[in-house]
């Protein structure tokens, strides 16, 4: 089949499971997040292109902050969306594996794990953090009812989501191009935060 027809198949699919999601975690970022994982991959050199895109595409169907994840219903979904398209089952198992293994707290894999997977988790880290990842943040927070800032550190806040988890992104990138762009996207946050406490005690 078609290159393109599978891909427009996959799109088509992922934009209407995706429907009620926040803002920080919609069809945008999935988009946002294959063409990080495709630019990855151009750096990289290494990889399968058509199963990076797939990947990225399918990786947060199912997300289980959204909905009761159910594994095996998850994945017979996809491979039956992908077996529909002529996709090898070698290849749709790499998906599947790929979208039950992405998430922040899910385990790894046994030795090293695919290229494609090291990319796709990349560029799904790399949209959590910098400018837009900033964003989402915030727009999470809203969606959430959550404070901006606790100074007393007791409640949960946006602020702490960035000692929670988006500055520690940048140490735990796969490839060095992921790394690289990681770098400054972090920077960029620590002057964010730097500016946020300035403004919050502002004594002129
Ligand atoms: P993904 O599945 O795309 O990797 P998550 O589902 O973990 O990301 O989170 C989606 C977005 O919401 C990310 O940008 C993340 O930083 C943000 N987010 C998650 N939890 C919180 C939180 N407690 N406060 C603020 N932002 C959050
Ligand atoms: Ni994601």
């Amino acid at each position: 089949m078609n290159k393109a027809y599978i891909i427009y198949k996959v799109e088509e699919y992922v934009k209407s499971s995706l429907g009620n999601h926040d803002g920080g975690h919609d069809w945008l970022h999935i988009d946002r997040v294959r063409r990080l994982a495709l630019y990855l991959q151009e750096m990289e050199g290494s990889g399968d292109r058509l199963v990076i895109e797939l990947a990225a595409l399918l990786h947060d169907i199912d997300d289980r902050k959204f909905t009761e994840r159910d594994d095996s219903i998850t994945g017979s979904k996809i491979r039956l969306l992908l077996e529909s398209l002529g996709i090898s089952s070698h290849d749709t198992e790499k998906i599947v594996e790929i979208n039950r293994k992405i998430s922040f707290s899910s385990g790894g894999y046994e030795g090293m794990p695919p290229d494609e997977f090291r990319m796709v988790q990349d560029a799904d880290r790399l949209d959590a953090i910098g400018a837009v990842g900033i964003a989402r943040a915030f727009n999470y927070g809203g969606y959430s009812n959550n404070i901006l800032y606790d100074p007393t550190g007791r409640h949960l806040s946006t602020i702490g989501h960035f000692y929670d988890k988006l500055l520690k992104l940048k140490d735990m990138m796969n490839t060095a191009s992921a790394k690289t762009i990681a770098e400054e996207r972090h920077e960029f946050m620590l002057k964010y935060l730097d500016q946020f406490y300035r403004e919050w005690d502002y004594a002129g």
